[in-house]
């Protein structure tokens, strides 16, 4: 039995890349280790500054989890603003982090580049994020390859903290399903709301087939053969389709004799097969609100516990306990 924590940010629907490259991993995780699944509303609010918005994304989290498989009688699932120690811990480890580190960032380096007025919570981002995965001592977080980085900043803030202060964090490992570490959106770069080339995973079959249709390709006739390499169409029914729909693609794609309007068809259905039972699922839940708040508080109370362990020893080793 390993501990896991991961988290995702609460900034809006999900999508298939969300669920493939991260979400997924959690439910499977969750069912025989000791999960922990956050909703990373402090950091949401790096990027979401309208107060129903940022109501309704956490709501919407919680949601995903359920609906998707995460069981809260096995797996801890909470709100990060419900522990103060996320923020306690981020103060402490911003004094021993240093700006030069900080603007090495990815996201950061990114927010610069498209010259937007970068807030000190995001240039922060990376320290909240080692805070709130240092203060679980998680064997592994597993989460998309966009997230290696984060994962290292987390592991290099430990080993800072416990040369300066003495042994006291568990260095955590990153957990990236290679196959699906970037999955693609409908104009070939990685699915991300920021491009707006994402599906989302609850999406009705008017959305998913709009979308599909959309998904750009080559201009290759039905006749010519087709590489299954690095293929949105071909990817996205790998994750989604049965076993037989997926080897008359890959025939049809290795012999020649299948277009691309066709396989987009086919993954319209396949699509809409996967997404309908999660969507039923997870209207049955807004049906729902009490319960759903209560897995959330229930889950709060179980963090914070953890939390505040790992936070009274790393005050203790910094001083600042007086006997
Ligand atoms: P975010 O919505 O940015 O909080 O992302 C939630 C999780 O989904 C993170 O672990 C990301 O790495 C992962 N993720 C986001 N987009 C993709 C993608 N296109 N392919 C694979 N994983 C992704
Ligand atoms: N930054 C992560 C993302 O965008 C979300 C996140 C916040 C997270 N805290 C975390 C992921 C701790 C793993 C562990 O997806």
């Amino acid at each position: 039995m390993k501990r896991i924590l991961s988290g995702v940010q609460a900034t809006g629907k999900i999508h298939i890349g969300n669920y493939f490259g991260a979400i997924k991993q959690f439910v499977d995780l969750g069912k025989d280790n000791d999960a922990y699944y956050m909703i990373a509303d402090l950091h949401s609010i790096t990027t979401v500054q309208d107060k129903e918005e940022l109501k309704e994304n956490i709501f919407d989290v919680a949601l995903d989890y359920l609906a998707l498989g995460i069981d809260p009688e096995k797996s801890v699932i909470f709100r990060q603003s419900q522990i103060p120690a996320h923020t306690d811990l981020t103060w402490i480890f911003n004094c021993i982090t240093t700006m030069p580190y900080l603007m090495r960032a990815h996201a950061f380096k990114d927010a610069e580049a498209k010259a937007k007025e970068v807030n000190v919570g995001l240039f922060d981002y990376p320290v909240l994020m080692a805070s709130d995965i240092l203060l679980y001592s998680p064997d592994l977080v597993p989460v998309g390859k966009d997230q290696k980085q984060h994962v290292e900043y987390a592991r290099d803030i430990a080993e800072k903290f416990n040369r300066i202060y003495g042994d006291t964090f568990k260095l955590p490992e990153e957990y990236i399903l290679q196959d699906v570490a970037i999955v693609a959106g409908i104009d070939g770069r990685k699915m991300s709301k920021s491009y707006g080339n994402h599906i989302p995973l609850f999406a009705e079959r008017n959305e998913i087939e709009k979308l599909v249709m959309s998904i750009v390709t080559d201009s290759k006739t039905p006749e010519e053969t087709k590489s299954t390499e690095g293929d949105t169409l071909f990817t996205l029914h790998s994750l989604v389709s049965d076993k037989e729909t997926l080897d008359k693609v890959r025939t049809g794609y290795e012999n020649g004799g299948l277009g691309y309007g066709e396989t987009k068809k086919m993954l319209v259905e396949s699509m809409d097969s996967f997404i309908a039972p999660l969507r039923e699922k997870r209207r049955e839940l807004v049906k729902d609100r009490d319960y759903v708040l209560g897995v959330l508080e229930e889950g709060a109370n179980k963090a914070r516990n953890v939390a505040r362990l790992k936070m009274q020893e790393v005050k203790e080793k910094i001083g600042l306990i007086l006997e």
